[in-house]
């Protein structure tokens, strides 16, 4: 009996397990793409498991895009006194932001005082005592989502000692490969000794340390490190561009589609708060349609918001256009994007693909020579809307570059979030094999 089960379960794995199945992720557990029910809006929160996400210093439109995205909480490490900013937009203190998730229907709880050390037991014990009480899932966020990760990924390692059926496991091996592959490097003698006590095990001597350069890049938190210069993102807002060239990024590659494509309208939309993502810009007639109020009033997340969720005089609970994402009265505008690059010392690039595209050899070759340019520059930042397709891209461009190979593509692109495989994004799986070999490094010949 035994015996039959186990051909059986052979069966199954060589039918519906292969490579995928054989990879071994940095990631404590296998990640969903980015964002929960709104990945457009929210591509910048980092999944550690699927009820913990974290994240930087949250503006009042990222609180609602939490609440748009299906997150039912909010913790603050911090209880910020001291308002902040990002590229000019205004970060709120705990006492507004509290406010704002009030009116955004979230919990909102704010863990230590402004100056109380984060890097200690004690602290992991309040955040325990705060992750413990609300409901899930929760965004959690310091001001770089740095410190937060430290002490939720240390949550988590005091959980798994505590409880053996506690998932995911996370011991100190399996932090540190997930911060490597975040990016975080927590690998000073400080650290490492906060991390053996909450753990119960030795010091790590040796352990993997993050390979994204600049080591500053951390000012940029919202972008996700693909390998060494890479980094993927969803759609950027116009303050962003001032931080970026502060940090030091030499490129940003926009893969969204132009306002034409092929003689044909084709502007990608906006987010809106309080309005479901992923509706067509155009009627069948290639008509405006989306940002029309009667198509808006048809697309409303949550009716139970009041008004006061847009701005205190909004008449409407939605919002209808959206100017820090280049968005006009139709949808995303690639030009307002491309002229407000022009005073930067960013060098921007458009490389579109549309969001629907099989992918195929040819979709990354008409790119290939102009992609590996830009990478040879320094750090590169590449987005789309929701950062899928600059993934399936800035993975096999970064593979390309550092002579990586198919099966690197393969787990990186899956601790990204995105599996890719014979059965899952095939067209993708197709296009890696026919650029990357599965031994040894690119092979550019062909
Ligand atoms: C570790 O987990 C135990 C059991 O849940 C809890 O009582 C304790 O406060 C936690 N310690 C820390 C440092 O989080
Ligand atoms: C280790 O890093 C933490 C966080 O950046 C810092 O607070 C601490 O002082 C550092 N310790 C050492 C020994 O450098
Ligand atoms: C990979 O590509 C680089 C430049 O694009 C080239 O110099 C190198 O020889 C290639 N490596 C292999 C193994 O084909």
């Amino acid at each position: 009996m035994i015996r039959e089960l186990w051909i059986l379960f052979l069966c199954f794995q060589t039918l519906f397990c292969n490579s995928y199945c054989d990879l071994s992720l940095n990631t404590v557990t296998k990640c969903s793409a980015p964002g929960l029910k709104a990945p457009k809006k929210l591509w910048w929160a980092k999944e550690l498991t699927p009820d913990l996400h974290v994240a930087g210093g949250l503006t009042e439109v990222q609180i609602k895009q939490i609440a748009d995205g299906g997150f039912k909480s909010i913790i603050s490490l911090f209880i910020d006194t001291r308002h902040g900013d990002f590229g000019g937009e205004y970060l709120p203190t705990a006492f507004e932001a509290k406010h704002i998730a009030k009116i955004s229907r979230l919990q909102y709880e704010a863990v230590l005082a402004d100056d109380e050390e984060w890097a200690s037991v004690e602290a992991v014990a309040k955040l325990t005592a705060a992750i413990d009480k609300l409901p899930k899932p929760i965004l959690l966020h310091c001001n770089r989502a740095y410190t937060i990760t430290f002490t939720t990924l240390m949550y988590l390692a005091n959980a798994s000692r505590h409880d053996a059926s506690f998932t995911p496991q996370v011991n100190s091996e399996k932090f540190y490969k997930m911060c490597e592959h975040l990016g975080f490097d927590f690998t000073n003698d400080t650290l490492k000794a906060v991390v053996s006590e909450i753990t119960g095990e030795p010091a790590v001597k040796n352990p993997p340390l993050p390979n994204a350069v600049p080591d500053d890049w951390l000012d940029y938190w919202l972008g996700h490190p693909i390998y060494i210069n890479w980094y993927s993102a969803g759609q950027i807002r116009k303050g962003h561009i001032q931080e970026l060239e502060f940090i030091g990024f030499k490129s940003v590659i926009n893969m969204r589609q132009g306002t034409t494509s092929n003689g044909n309208p084709s502007q990608e939309t906006v987010t809106l708060i309080n309005i479901k993502d992923g509706t067509p810009t155009y009627d069948k007639d290639l008509k405006p349609l989306r940002q029309l109020d009667s198509n808006l009033k048809t697309l409303i997340i949550d009716s139970k918001k009041e008004p006061n969720y847009i701005s205190p005089t909004s008449e409407v609970n939605y919002e209808r256009r959206n100017f820090a994402e280049w968005g006009d009265d139709i949808g995303y505008n690639q030009d307002l994007q491309e002229a407000d690059f022009k005073d930067s010392e960013v060098n921007y690039y458009h490389l579109p693909i549309d969001s629907e595209v099989i992918y195929d050899k040819e979709v990354f070759g008409q790119y290939k020579d102009k992609l590996l340019e830009i990478g040879r520059q320094g750090p590169v930042l590449i987005h789309c809307a929701s950062g899928k397709r600059v993934a399936f891209i800035g993975v096999l461009a970064a593979a390309l570059q550092y002579e990586k190979n198919f099966d690197w593509a393969l787990q990186r692109i899956a601790e990204l979030g995105f599996e890719v495989s014979r059965t899952k994004n095939r067209d993708v799986y197709e296009m890696y094999s026919a650029w990357l070999s599965p031994d040894h490094g690119n092979k550019t010949e062909l």
